[in-house]
């Protein structure tokens, strides 16, 4: 057989941390079969957003990076849309994988789809059961554009044969005749093969930002829905301030852009405010071995992003969901996420939950053994056969 050509789309930071679970396997156990190209968008471009996980995670450059940058949605998609065809057309993949919901998984669907490319998709099945939220539109018809789906949690696989997908058709597959599989998640993969190296490699941070071990919160905040409604964000804040002033506890907030953008222009007051405040403390986006180094040492997450709810889960902490609803069903019919929307009562109550049974709380295994990555490639093969 032939070596096998599979195009990776990356765009955003969760993907490029994703894409390395994959790359890591692909030249440990597939170089011989596998010949990965890297096709990086330039959604997120800054530093600590992209380059600094190739860097870290000793992933190769991208062999072409559209340097789309920021802008309203037609516009981004558009660009990614054209340039990624234009790399389809050159480089005659024999499948594109596509991993998780961002406007570069669309952008890379739409276009793989028109060219009869067979996809791939990475973390398929996730659906929050709202369709004003980005993320669910690019997740839908990237799933129904997709030949192969591996979802990465039982409810998942679930809503994909709640949509008619099926794990027992026959191969060929093909867009018309797609193949679902449940495999675990491979952010468990690297949660499991970078945890240990994250706490020996960076516990320095800790001391370097006078942070014991327990005593802080972790959180991160960037969905659209709490940044760009300035009284979400300033509900989410002033109660952080509230809680670490009663509970002598600092939340430690790496800031995503997107948020530092939104408070310095549109809400300079409560920018000034966390940064003089005493139990805040803003930094930058950290890198992800500093990031699961800080989750592990935290006393507990709060957050909106949806890799940082499972990476809480990983590192067995309760986490306080800043959303109205979460594809991570699972984590919180076990009791160790709360969702608690942008509402201070309920951020309130979930804290003081959590501080009277986080000793109690039990984490089963809801993500596979580790090993999902390859499974995937394994599977990914036979397109060829
Ligand atoms: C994107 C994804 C979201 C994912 C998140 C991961 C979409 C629709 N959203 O959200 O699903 O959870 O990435 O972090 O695809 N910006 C910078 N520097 C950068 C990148 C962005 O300053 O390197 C700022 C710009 O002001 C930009 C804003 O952040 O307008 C939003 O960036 P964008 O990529 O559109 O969406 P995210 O909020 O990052
Ligand atoms: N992350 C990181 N540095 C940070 C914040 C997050 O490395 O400052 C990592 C985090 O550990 C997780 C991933 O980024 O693996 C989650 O990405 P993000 O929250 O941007 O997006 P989402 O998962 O919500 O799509």
């Amino acid at each position: 057989m032939s070596n096998f050509r599979l195009l990776t789309i990356v765009g955003a930071r969760p993907q490029i941390i994703k894409a390395s679970a994959i790359s890591r396997c692909i030249k440990s156990n597939f170089s011989d079969q596998i010949t990965e190209v890297l096709l990086h968008t330039g959604q997120h471009y800054d530093k600590e957003l992209s380059q600094v996980f190739f860097d870290e995670l000793e992933i190769e450059p991208p062999s072409y990076n559209l340097g789309v940058g920021s802008s309203i949605h037609g516009q981004q998609i558009a660009d990614m849309i054209a340039g990624i065809e234009k790399v389809i057309m050159k480089e005659q993949p024999d499948a594109v994988l596509l991993y998780g919901d961002t406007n570069s998984t669309l952008a890379g669907a739409v276009i793989a789809a028109k060219h009869h490319v067979p996809i791939v998709h990475v973390e398929a099945g996730l659906r929050s059961f709202n369709k004003r939220m980005p993320e669910e539109l690019n997740r839908l018809i990237c799933d129904h554009s997709s030949t192969l789906m591996f979802a990465p949690t039982n409810d998942a696989f679930h809503n994909l044969m709640n949509e008619g997908l099926r794990p027992e058709n026959s191969p060929p597959y093909n867009i018309d005749n797609p193949k679902i599989y449940l495999t675990g998640d491979i952010m468990y993969d690297n949660a499991l093969f970078f945890g240990e190296m994250a706490v020996r490699k960076k516990s320095d941070f800790l001391n370097l930002h006078g942070l014991t071990p327990g005593e802080y919160i972790l959180a991160t905040i960037h969905r659209d829905t709490n940044t760009d409604d300035g009284q979400r964000l300033e509900n989410i804040l002033k109660t952080f301030i509230s809680i670490g002033k009663e509970y002598s506890k600092t939340f430690l907030l790496p800031l995503h852009p997107r948020t530092q953008k939104i408070l310095e222009t549109k809400l300079p007051a409560l920018y000034t405010e966390i940064l003089q405040s005493e139990v805040i403390m803003v930094i930058k986006p950290v890198s992800y071995l500093e990031m699961i180094m800080l989750e592990k040492e935290s006393l507990m997450i709060i957050t909106d992003s949806g890799g940082v709810q499972k990476e809480s889960h990983f590192f067995k902490k309760p986490c306080i969901v800043l959303r109205k609803e979460t594809e991570w069903t699972e984590l919180v019919k076990n009791g160790t996420a709360v969702l608690a929307d942008a509402d201070p009562e309920k951020i309130r109550s979930g804290f003081d939950c959590f501080m009277k049974s986080k000793d109690k709380l039990r984490y089963p295994t809801f993500y596979g053994d580790g090993k999902a990555a390859e499974f995937i490639l394994s599977e990914i093969l036979m397109l060829k056969e």
